[in-house]
């Protein structure tokens, strides 16, 4: 496990977009697992950026999002159908039969559309690369806590903590989704390699648990403790409760020294 400590926002997002993009030029038609919210916005930008410098090109890149909520429309400003376009592919030269989002739109037989998704996924060869966020309850994907950490793309009813922090975004009156489609932690610990991204003091307890913590499911993502090649690239703020934090520093220096690849 690899924690590269920056000093905010924007080094963070600068220093994700970098490791795809190499991702992206080592491997052009990369599986790349992405994930939505304000941690990510930034990514894209950048992302976006070097596609039109024309250093970054999409078109043969498989793309999976981690989740989706249930019950809005492609359309809808919160979706993160919307968002995805907003942020990303309306902007790059992703082709679109590339793009694979959980559809939030289905009514029933939510197993065996899930599994599809992961068939998906295993026909593109699985996930190299995935990108993470993480909730202010140590989710990641919608992979609330308690989640068994073997969990596999499914119908996942959200946390209260989670529909509180999300009710914001919807407009007043109008009821935030109380479930989403999202990969399992069994599936996302399948990625080749994982980044997770975390920004700003309210997710430092979340960030710590998962560092430092003992792997539960109480906090979905200490179970990247159990992934060969995990980064974490968080901001002073979110590194405030790691009590590690001169050996992640000194682990970052040996790894440029000794294994520069694992930084491009
Ligand atoms: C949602 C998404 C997560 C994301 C989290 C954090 O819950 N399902 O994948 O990591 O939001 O979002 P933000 O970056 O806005 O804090």
């Amino acid at each position: 496990m690899l924690v590269i400590l920056k000093r905010d926002d924007e080094e963070i997002s600068l220093q994700a977009a970098q490791l795809i993009a190499s991702a992206v030029h080592r491997k052009p038609a990369l599986a790349l697992g992405l994930a939505t919210g304000r941690t990510m916005v930034g990514v894209y930008k950048h992302l976006v950026g070097l596609h039109k410098q024309g250093s970054l090109d999409f078109s043969r890149v498989v793309t999976f999002n981690l989740d989706e909520y249930l019950g809005l429309s492609h359309a809808h400003r919160q979706s993160f159908h919307h968002f995805m376009q907003q942020n990303l592919f309306a902007h790059v030269n992703v082709n679109p039969r590339n793009i694979h989002i959980p559809d939030g739109t289905i009514r029933g037989n939510y197993d065996r559309y899930c599994a599809s998704y992961e068939e998906a996924i295993r026909k593109a060869g699985g996930i190299d690369l995935q990108l993470l966020g993480i909730g202010r309850n140590g989710h990641v994907g919608f992979n609330e806590p308690t989640s068994s950490l073997g969990s596999r793309t499914r119908l996942k009813v959200l946390s209260q903590e989670t529909m509180d922090d999300n009710s914001k975004f919807f407009a007043l009156g109008e009821e935030s989704p109380r479930c989403a489609i999202t990969m399992g932690i069994g599936t996302i610990l399948e990625a080749r390699k994982i980044l997770l991204l975390a920004a700003g003091a309210a997710k430092s307890a979340a960030v710590a648990k998962s560092i430092e913590g003992p792997i539960a499911s109480a906090v979905s993502a200490s179970a990247l403790q159990l992934h060969p090649d995990v980064t974490f690239i968080i901001d002073d703020a979110a590194a405030s409760q790691l009590t590690q934090r001169d050996y992640y520093r000194r682990v970052l220096e040996m790894t440029a020294l000794l294994t520069p690849d694992r930084l491009s």
